[in-house]
């Protein structure tokens, strides 16, 4: 289609009267096209106050699921009907309710990486920038049982002295990075600062300066002297670091650090996707009045 899609893209773009909205993990050039790049709680915040017809998720099936609970007369397109969360789906419905029957008092805290069944059967949701504000949002004398991610879990725990009943999902792309990865590279960069996404096992943590959302470790690369940093979160927010910030190095501890479904949308998905008003992603009645319970009350939370 040649270089010339991105002009197709901006003027299909006007004339559906559409936002493209982008998460950090993206490629670089749908981060380029997006009218809003950032982290799963501003995209949220973007869906829910848009004034577009249409709505352009680059990003994953329950942020399409999200921005469509919460802008129910807006067509939500999600650009590559395949691009999923796999750690969303470890958390199937009927087993989250079982868990949840098991503690019939517990307070349930979903991440928003969830699918929308699953929040229906949540009280309140959280994004791994306001997790610990969540939790302690919780009066002390309740349970809580917090799903899907073990990882954010166990770091949520740790810095609000709650304990959790945690669900024993994980990110795969986190995950799968070792301490011995990071210190491996901190012995090459003596100098520089880590930082960490939250989904990242407890043994990678323990080495961060910092542990934030994908938008925070923006912010704090921007506050911070330091001139090197080694990140520990998808490598798409690279992208994004170098752009905002061309003097700081940024260095990946792993080449495994990308997650392949946010990889999955392109241009010609784009392009299409505005041409033909699908794939569209659309709630039922019945699952948004009460999916939308949990991520108002999330987002109530300032
Ligand atoms: P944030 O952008 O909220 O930090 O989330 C990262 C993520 O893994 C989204 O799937
Ligand atoms: Fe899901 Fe991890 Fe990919 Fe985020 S990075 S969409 S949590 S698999």
């Amino acid at each position: 289609m040649g270089n010339n899609i991105v002009d197709k893209i901006y003027s299909l773009k006007q004339m559906r009267n559409a936002i493209i909205l982008s998460h950090f993990y993206e490629r670089p050039e749908i981060q380029d096209i997006g009218d809003f790049v950032g982290d799963s709680l501003e995209l949220s915040r973007k869906a829910a106050s848009t004034n577009a017809d249409v709505i352009v998720f680059c990003g994953v099936h329950f942020m399409a699921e999200t921005a469509s609970i919460l802008s129910p007369d807006k067509k939500v397109l999600l650009p590559n009907k395949s691009a999923g969360c796999p750690m969303a789906d470890m958390a199937a419905y009927e087993e989250v309710k079982k868990l949840k029957e098991r503690y019939p008092n517990a307070v349930v805290v979903s991440y928003i990486n969830t699918t929308a069944d699953v929040k229906t059967i949540s009280d309140i949701c959280c994004t791994s920038a306001n997790a610990v504000k969540v939790i302690n949002s919780i009066p002390l004398n309740k349970e809580i049982i917090f799903v899907p991610d073990k990882n954010l879990g166990n770091y949520v725990s740790k810095e609000t002295g709650r304990k959790l009943i945690l669900w024993q999902g994980y990110c795969n792309t986190h995950d799968r990075l070792t301490a011995e990865e990071v210190l491996l590279t901190k012995e090459r960069y003596p100098y520089a600062k880590v930082v960490a996404h939250p989904e990242c096992r407890e043994e990678v943590i323990q080495l961060a300066d910092g542990v934030f959302s994908t938008s925070g470790i923006i912010k704090y690369v921007g506050e911070s002297e330091a001139k090197e940093f080694i990140i520990c979160t998808e490598e798409g927010i690279i992208h994004q670091l170098e752009i905002r910030y061309p003097n700081k190095v940024f260095i990946l501890p792993s080449n495994k650090l990308i997650c392949p479904d946010m990889k999955k949308i392109t241009l010609e998905d784009v392009f299409y996707s505005l041409e033909n008003l699908r794939p569209e992603v659309k709630i039922s009645d019945e699952v948004r009045e009460k999916a939308i319970i949990p991520i108002k009350r999330m987002l109530d939370i300032k």
